[in-house]
């Protein structure tokens, strides 16, 4: 895995703007996998930025998000749907029809975490999937214990997940109990992966995902055996990993090299 260590909040969602751009650059019609949650926040102000002041099109994107929670409609105040239109889309040229979010109203969620599957599959996989880290280790609502190789469905959310949440509800009572997810082998068949963390709150749990075990108990772990992975952290989430000094180095030498071709 690729660690980047930036100063701070803002940078990280600037460096974390900038692959996007790079990818898009590449491929116009990008299948882009995107999180919710306050980390990517400043990634999504970045993109919409670029939107508006570099003309940075999303018109042939498509866009599948990792998750939402069950029993909340599109329009309530906290649902992913909500959030997603209110932070990015509603900002940009993306056609509402690429645009895929679990369905946290569905009668039949089994069939419709298949059907979701199937459409990331339609549509040639995920090429770059952003991901954020829980305080339990989760990547998507994929909660401690959580298959490595599970694909979309129901999870209940961990306790700890709710409390975590709750800053966001009115009530800590009204934080859903469930949530679809896409799996952690799901996440896992994406081209490429964005990590982004931020905060002294998750250095923790940032060191045990990266340099940790790969293992159930922390799901973010999995991004260990990705091919292509980066975590852009800012240095307060960084600050528990042994080997800082060393991805500092390698990223400086990286510069380096490039510069020299
Ligand atoms: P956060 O959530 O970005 O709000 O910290 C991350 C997550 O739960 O995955």
């Amino acid at each position: 895995m690729r660690v980047l260590i930036v100063k701070n909040y803002d940078e990280m969602s600037k460096e974390a703007g900038k692959i996007v751009k790079n990818r898009l650059e590449q491929k116009p019609d990008l299948v882009l996998g995107l999180a919710t949650g306050s980390t990517p926040l400043g990634l999504y102000k970045e993109l919409i930025r670029m939107h508006k002041e570099d003309s940075v099109s999303f018109a042939k994107v498509r866009t599948f998000n990792l998750d939402e929670y069950l029993g909340l409609k599109p329009d309530n105040e906290q649902s992913y749907h909500y959030f997603m239109f209110e932070n990015l889309f509603k900002h940009i040229d993306i056609p509402r029809e690429n645009i895929y979010i679990p369905d946290g109203q569905t009668k039949d969620p089994e069939k419709f975490c298949q059907w979701y599957e199937d459409e990331i599959e339609k549509a040639g996989g995920l090429d770059l999937q952003v991901v954020g880290i829980g305080g339990d280790g989760h990547v998507g609502f994929n909660e401690p214990g959580s298959s490595l190789a599970s694909r979309t469905r129901v999870k209940t959310l961990d306790e700890g997940t709710i409390k975590d949440n709750s800053r966001f509800f009115a009530k800590p009572e009204d934080v859903p109990h469930f949530a679809i997810t896409m799996g952690v082998g799901t996440i896992l068949e994406s081209k490429e992966i964005l990590f982004v963390a931020n905060g002294a709150g998750k250095s923790a749990i940032v060191a045990r995902a990266i340099e940790g075990p790969v293992t159930s108990q922390v799901t973010a772990s999995i991004l260990q055996i990705h091919p292509k992975a980066v975590a852009i952290l800012d240095e307060a989430a960084a600050a528990d990993l042994q080997r800082k000094d060393y991805y500092k180095y390698a990223e400086e030498q990286a510069r380096r090299f490039e510069k020299s071709l």
